[in-house]
């Protein structure tokens, strides 16, 4: 009965939820720095705007959400209808997979990388061609360009990449570009808000000097709204039209719309959101440099760590302690974990777990 594309797809496996933690081994206290979340809880202004607006949910939300996507033209100063907004970005995904790829097309993304690209493409019986990273962890444009084939449709950049933290150069990309005017050219900007890197590229910006560009943004990170799921892309008014015939029409939840809109004019919030994680990446980068570990410099709100034994074990013995990680084996690294950004006594229990852990 199933269709032949799911036996080679496997489902998305999320970070692992505090409360099932908790349960499973009787602990009181956990701290998950596993999913990338923002560890400063939503803003204020956000869970303000959805109280006044909870009354209201027994109507269907605006299927055009002509309120947030006004707010984030406005925001960045695109016209609405080169908007889409999606339940996370990860939905868009999926929709420009349903949209643009046909049985026997095939997009291209770095290895490793967000496993929604591939997942997504495999539902649509398309083909997948992953390009290793370069040493340094970087995506290899000129190799993603150079396996371009009549064939391709999407070409995936996530910057920054998750799960290495790194950047590409905005520079190189612009040369790319023109060897990639017949396809779409996706960049997932999940983790956008957080670069530093001034040579990283601004995937809006890209959008308005090539219109095959789709710049894919969210509020579940900087803006702390992960749980409510609200994410968007910024793309030529004919992406739009073909996403909007895929999309279930009431995507985005009223709650969703109020909060994003509050999130987005809340200047304060992102710049505290934002300047928390420079803070305390330093501090986890720094202090775990100096007891010998070894770090890929990341732009994002995670680092990969390399821990020098088997990661999964790794994880399993931070879990004992109450400190949720993510093993980095899956993506291809069997002695790295991922590691969220957090509070700053979050990030000081996990060094002390890690150091007992090792015996350091
Ligand atoms: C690179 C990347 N893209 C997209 C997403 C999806 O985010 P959301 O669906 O919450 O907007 C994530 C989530 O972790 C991610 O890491």
């Amino acid at each position: 009965m199933l269709r032949k594309c799911l036996e080679d797809i496997a489902p998305y496996s999320p970070g692992k939820p505090i409360d099932e933690v908790k349960r499973e081994l009787g602990l009181e206290e956990v701290y998950k720095l596993a999913s990338n979340e923002n560890p400063l809880g939503p803003p204020e202004s956000a869970v303000e705007a959805m109280k006044l607006a909870a009354g209201k949910v027994s109507l269907y939300p605006d299927a055009d959400a002509f309120e947030l996507k006004s707010a984030l033209a406005k925001f960045h100063d695109v016209k609405r209808s080169q908007i889409i907004l999606g339940d996370g970005s990860n939905e868009l995904l999926k929709l420009l997979s349903l949209a643009f790829l046909n049985p026997g097309d095939e997009i291209i993304m770095p290895k490793p990388s967000f496993g929604e690209y591939s997942r997504t493409a495999k539902l649509c019986d398309a083909s997948v061609k992953a390009i290793p990273l370069t040493e340094d962890y970087v995506i290899d444009l000129p190799a993603m360009v150079a396996a371009i084939s009549s064939k391709t449709k999407i070409v995936y950049i996530c910057n920054p990449n998750n799960p290495t933290g790194t950047v590409v150069d905005k520079q190189l990309l612009k040369q790319m570009m023109h060897r990639m005017k017949d396809i779409i050219v996706v960049l997932d900007e999940a983790y956008f808000e957080f670069v530093q890197d001034e040579n990283s590229p601004d995937g809006v910006a890209f959008f308005k000097e090539f219109p095959n560009v789709v710049s894919l943004r969210t509020f579940s990170k900087a803006y702390g709204l992960a749980g409510l799921r609200v994410g968007y892309g910024i793309c030529h008014e004919e992406i739009v039209a073909a996403i909007n015939k895929v999309r279930e029409p009431f995507n985005v939840n009223s709650l969703a719309q109020v909060a994003a809109i509050a999130a987005l004019n809340d200047g304060e919030y992102l710049e505290k959101s934002i300047r928390h994680n420079a803070v305390e990446r330093d501090f986890l980068y720094n202090e775990l440099k100096k007891r010998g570990f070894q770090v890929v410099p990341a732009e994002a709100n995670f680092m990969l760590v390399d821990v020098v034994r088997d990661s999964v074990e790794v994880f399993q013995g931070l879990l004992k302690k109450g400190i949720i990680v993510r093993s980095a084996d899956i993506f291809g690294y069997p002695t790295k974990i991922r590691l969220s950004v957090g509070l700053h006594k979050e990030n000081e229990a996990f060094l002390k777990a890690l150091e007992e852990y090792m015996g350091i």
